[in-house]
């Protein structure tokens, strides 16, 4: 049986982690989950953030459910950088999917856009760019400070991911992969990635590519959603970018994401797109569906598509009988959906 190792973590990630692992229990009894007690109050009891020792114990487990990190009263960074990035880092999750969907009976922000007509995943580097904590400040808290932050890309590291979306792409209907980036600026990083991509490409002739600029990608992602499939892109424009997609299909509550490490040899980590919300969190009104559908993503890759597919379906009737007006409520949103999942 699948052993999980659980990290509710900060604001409203215990909220909606607790709705996720209601929803777990339903379509997987005997699913064995191990909380972890990590984020902003361990740091503030402790001053850990996270002991190599948590690492270690996190390391034999076949997956990570995590809520959220991150919280006003820790300095920026501290948990974020210290968790979060470490655990992508350390276990390699070089393949943050991202995928967003508009569902049948959400109503979107764009009057342009029909249910059903967004389907797009994107596949954002989780490794690597300006996330590798390459940089530094010189001359601190004098009028010549300066403050450099550098993006690091591997072939070895870029290649990898490029070969993952057309790997998706090839598997999907519309077989269109679209690489995002700043080629026109960012020469260095840039180039890599196109010829990366383009190396890659040739060996998918069935599998349809197309290049953008960050800054037309975000516009098109608010006017035109429809036309992506699979898009590919480094770590920060991914972060960018899926915030917006989250936003153009019903909002960041219902945005899900999974940090994978493809070939297994650590645990993959599965996590909504938010954060910790600390402007709604312990009111009971966050919305679990982003959690409950990474969730979803998590029994997908331990190998339980049918169950991973009862929680699919239990979102989409979910989804498909909200009423507009009405405030949900955290825990009545788990109960209807571990419900409608265990059948
Ligand atoms: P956020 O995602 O926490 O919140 C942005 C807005 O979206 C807020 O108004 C919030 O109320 C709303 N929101 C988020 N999730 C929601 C949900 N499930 N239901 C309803 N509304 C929801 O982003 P932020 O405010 O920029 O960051 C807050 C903290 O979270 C920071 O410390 C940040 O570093 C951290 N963070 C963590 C993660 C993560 O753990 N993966 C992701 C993003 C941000
Ligand atoms: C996300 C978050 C994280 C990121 C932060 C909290 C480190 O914004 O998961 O999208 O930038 O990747
Ligand atoms: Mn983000």
């Amino acid at each position: 049986m699948a052993r999980i190792a659980v990290v509710a973590g900060d604001g409203i990630g215990p909220e909606v982690v607790a709705q996720a692992r209601k929803v777990l229990d339903a379509v997987l009894p005997g699913v064995q989950a191990t909380e972890y007690d990590l984020g902003a109050a361990r740091w503030h009891r402790t001053g850990e953030v996270l002991p190599d020792s948590v690492l270690t114990e996190l390391a034999g487990h076949d997956a990570i459910l995590l809520g959220a990190v991150g919280d006003p009263s820790v300095p920026p960074g501290v948990l974020e950088r210290g968790l979060l990035l470490k655990l992508r880092f350390a276990f390699d999750q070089y393949v943050n999917l991202r995928p967003s969907r508009l569902w049948p009976g959400v109503a979107g922000p764009l009057a342009t856009v029909k249910p059903g007509e967004v389907d797009l995943v994107v596949v954002r580097e989780g490794t690597e760019g300006l996330y590798a904590g390459a940089g530094g400040t010189l001359h601190r808290d004098t009028p010549a400070e300066v403050a450099t932050e550098e993006s690091l890309n591997t072939r070895h590291g870029v290649e990898r991911v490029i070969r993952d979306a057309f790997a998706r792409a090839s598997r999907r209907e519309r077989r269109k992969v679209t690489l995002v980036h700043k080629t026109n600026v960012l020469t260095h990083a840039g180039s890599l990635w196109s010829r990366a991509f383009e190396a890659v490409a040739a060996e998918h002739p069935d599998v349809a590519t197309e290049y953008q600029h960050v800054d037309a990608a975000a516009m098109f992602l608010v006017t035109q959603p429809q036309r992506y499939d699979v898009v590919v892109t480094d770590n920060l424009f991914g972060d960018i970018l899926t915030d917006i997609a989250a936003a153009v299909t019903g909002g960041i509550g219902l945005a899900a994401s999974g940090c994978i490490n493809p070939e297994g040899a650590y645990p993959s980590m599965f996590e909504p797109v938010h954060g910790s919300a600390p402007d709604i969190a312990g009111q009971g009104v966050a919305d679990p569906v982003a959690a409950v559908l990474s969730a979803a993503l998590l029994l997908d890759q331990l190998g339980h598509p049918e169950a991973a597919a009862r929680v699919t379906n239990a979102v989409a009737t979910e989804l498909a009988n909200r009423a507009p007006d009405v405030p949900l409520r955290t825990a009545e949103v788990g109960d209807r959906l571990a419900g409608y999942a265990a059948g």
